[in-house]
């Protein structure tokens, strides 16, 4: 049998209802999906921890039969073929998106041209929704209850007491 495993992987600081909506997307076309935790990020101090991202993951997907949790660290690529994964999916929101995901397709076809990569869109209303955002937002005061996982909204108040 022909079966289909893909590796959604992400920073994921924290999860947004716009990640979740392509995690149930994803889940319905793959066989196996696997949301993967980059360790490693270049992206500065994370607000949580990998293992607070990872709980949280797992909380938000328990309801998904064919969806896992785990970590990584170096290349997608070479994570994916230890997987036995044929695909990576990225979520494309708007045109702003497109140059940075392009590339890292291309890179990531260079350095394995077994790999393919899958966009999906997710829904509309989440176009505009970041991890970054979300931060930013929370911790001037902002409401954002609409846009992550109940659960996510508790641990930012846990992890920033004392907002504007
Ligand atoms: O959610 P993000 O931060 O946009 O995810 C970026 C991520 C984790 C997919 C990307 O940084 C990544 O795959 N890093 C692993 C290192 C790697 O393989 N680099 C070469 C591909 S360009």
């Amino acid at each position: 049998m022909h079966t289909v495993k893909a590796i959604y992987p992400g920073t994921f600081d924290p999860l947004t209802n716009g990640h979740l909506d392509l995690i149930a997307r994803g889940s319905k076309i793959v066989d196996e999906l696997v949301v993967a935790i980059l360790r490693n990020s270049e992206k500065g101090t994370p607000l949580f921890t990998v293992p607070e991202r990872e709980e949280m993951i797992t909380e938000a997907t328990r309801s998904f039969g064919n969806v896992s949790v785990t970590t990584f660290n170096g290349l997608l690529v070479d994570f994916a073929r230890q997987q036995g994964a044929k695909a990576v999916l990225r979520g494309i929101r708007a045109i702003s998106d497109y140059e940075y995901e392009f590339q890292m397709a291309m890179m990531n076809r260079k350095l394995d041209p077994e790999l393919e990569t899958l966009f999906m869109m997710p829904a509309e209303k989440y176009t505009y929704v970041s991890s970054r955002l979300i931060k930013g937002v929370f911790q001037l005061g902002g409401d954002v209850t609409a846009l992550v996982p109940p659960l996510v909204v508790e641990r930012l108040k846990a992890k920033v007491p004392n907002r504007l």
